[in-house]
């Protein structure tokens, strides 16, 4: 046997991982359980993509910079990129792919269109995402670094553009479509 591709899982000791090994792991991703073997060193974005073939999340950076993976782990928006696969074993996933509901696309997927919040597309997947993470963080009144009392619960109704520009600011657009993805959110939150 190659003890190289010896992987003991869960002991945290004399834990042997060689370039072969693969582990086992089982992840809900859009409702669905679905069981895998990765490589320890695989992303949670390359497992989505290339294990499941779930290619609406995208690879920009890879290196947690510009928020176009972004994806809900257990309904809170997460890099896909910055976190391995083995690390969110048993979790709940959702991805854009999860989104709509019965062929209707999700309030703010409309949202975006309606507003003409996106050029070349390939950010709107992580914008998307993390829009509606976001909008769940307002309403549970989280604050931001934009909120200007803090002292007090913070409100959706005060969900302002600069609110939005700032708990959006982890996701990049290269083609500069900020102020529509502002009011897509604008719509969307007000509509929530
Ligand atoms: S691809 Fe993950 S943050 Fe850019
Ligand atoms: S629409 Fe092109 S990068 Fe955002």
């Amino acid at each position: 046997m190659n003890p190289a591709a010896t992987v003991t899982r869960g002991t945290g000791e004399n834990t042997v991982v060689g370039d072969d090994a693969r582990v086992p792991i089982g992840l809900t991703v859009n409702g669905r359980v679905r069981t895998m073997t990765v490589e320890p060193r695989t992303t949670l974005l390359d497992a989505l993509r290339d294990e499941l073939g779930l290619t609406g999340t995208k690879k920009a950076c890879d290196r947690g910079e510009c928020g176009a993976c972004t994806v809900h782990v257990d309904g809170r928006r997460l890099l896909s990129c910055m976190t391995l696969a083995a690390m969110q074993d048993g979790k709940q996933i959702t991805t854009i792919e999860g989104l709509e509901r019965d062929g209707n696309l999700h309030a703010i997927q409309a949202a975006f269109i309606e507003h003409d919040g996106f050029q070349c597309g390939f950010c709107t997947p992580g914008q998307i995402m993390s829009a509606v993470a976001m909008i769940e963080e307002a309403k549970a009144d989280w604050p931001s670094a934009a909120t200007t009392d803090v002292g007090r619960p913070f409100t959706i109704a005060e969900l302002s553009a600069a609110e939005i520009r700032e708990r959006m600011s982890g996701n990049l657009c290269r083609c500069a479509c900020y102020p529509n993805i502002v009011d897509a959110v604008a719509e969307a939150a007000a509509r929530s």
